[in-house]
């Protein structure tokens, strides 16, 4: 059996099991081939140079047994490999965050799309604050992209901040990202030029729908109560005193547009472009923030 006949027949078996994907893959045949090179030992970029190897007899068992783990547990295989990639870059994760794929990557790491985010950020940007960071991906990035700047990386949960520590350390980032535990901007010192901030938003309908996949992450990193805005309308409200008069905030929410704006029919922001459209991800300068309403 060669390497893309195991991929295929491992594709085929997910596709029977009616896996749900959208954790670092989109469809059946990419998830098969991540776990199938992944057991294999081998890079994860590998599948056409090594297509047509002809396989061991031990392979197809080693590959058999994590596809059989991931459609039984119905882990995202990012929980299973304990490792994601977003814009090229490895991330440790386990099931304490949420698996890393925000959009916001792209506005800092994709050429097609940071373009937006600079045309915000100066000579100025000096202090970055990314709020509610989870497994630590977008201070990571953000350290990586921005060599100058110092970065605050905030969530409430311990659990998901001991994650981010070791996605720090393996990016060797220590001296330029400081975790902080803490509700919101509670313990954050601020004032910052740039807030980022990839909030729990899904409204409550949609969480009772969630596919297992989604269910085996942290339920406090996904839901935000009945309309998805319950933690938004309180860090929309205390942000401007936590940035800079230039200072922007750039929010990610997913598939709520429709909510964010019944949420905030006075706030004026814009809409930034990325490979999910141009209705996830927002950018609120400090000014107009002052628009907003108390929760
Ligand atoms: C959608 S995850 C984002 C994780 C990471 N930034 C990413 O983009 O992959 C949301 C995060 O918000 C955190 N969170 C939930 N409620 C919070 C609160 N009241 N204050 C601070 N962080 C909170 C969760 O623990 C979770 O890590």
């Amino acid at each position: 059996m060669t390497l893309l006949e195991l991929v295929q027949a491992q594709s085929a078996r997910l596709e029977q099991a009616g896996v749900s994907f959208g954790h670092g893959t989109t469809n059946a045949f990419d998830e098969a081939a991540w776990l199938t090179l992944w057991a294999l030992g081998l890079p994860l970029d590998g599948l056409d140079e090594h297509a047509d190897r002809e396989l061991a007899e031990a392979a197809p068992p080693l590959v058999e047994e994590v596809i059989t783990r991931r459609i039984e547990s119905r882990q995202p295989a990012a929980y299973l490999t304990h490792e994601a990639w977003l814009q090229g870059v490895a991330f440790y994760v386990d099931t304490r965050s949420i698996v890393p794929r925000s959009f916001i990557a792209e506005l800092i790491a994709h050429p097609d799309y940071s373009g937006a985010l600079d045309a915000w950020l100066g000579r100025n940007t000096r202090r970055v604050l990314d709020l509610c960071t989870g497994n630590g991906s977008l201070a990571v990035f953000a350290a990586m992209a921005w060599p100058d700047v110092q970065v605050e990386a905030s969530d409430v949960s311990d659990a998901a901040l001991a994650v981010a520590r070791i996605n720090v350390r393996k990016h060797k980032l220590e001296q330029r990202i400081k975790l902080v535990q803490g509700h919101l901007f509670e313990r954050a010192t601020g004032p910052y030029d740039l807030v980022l901030c990839n909030p729990p938003y899904v409204n409550a309908a949609s969480m009772a729908a969630l596919p297992d996949e989604y269910r085996a992450e942290p339920a406090l990193a996904l839901a935000g109560g009945i309309d998805g805005m319950d933690l938004v309308r309180e860090l929309l409200w205390r942000a401007p005193s936590h940035m800079n008069p230039r200072g922007v905030l750039v929010l990610e929410i997913g598939n709520e547009r429709a909510h964010f704006e019944r949420a905030f029919p006075k706030l004026e922001v814009a809409w930034l472009e990325t490979s999910a459209g141009d209705d996830q991800v927002l950018l609120a300068t400090r000014e107009s923030l002052y628009a907003v309403t108390p929760p």
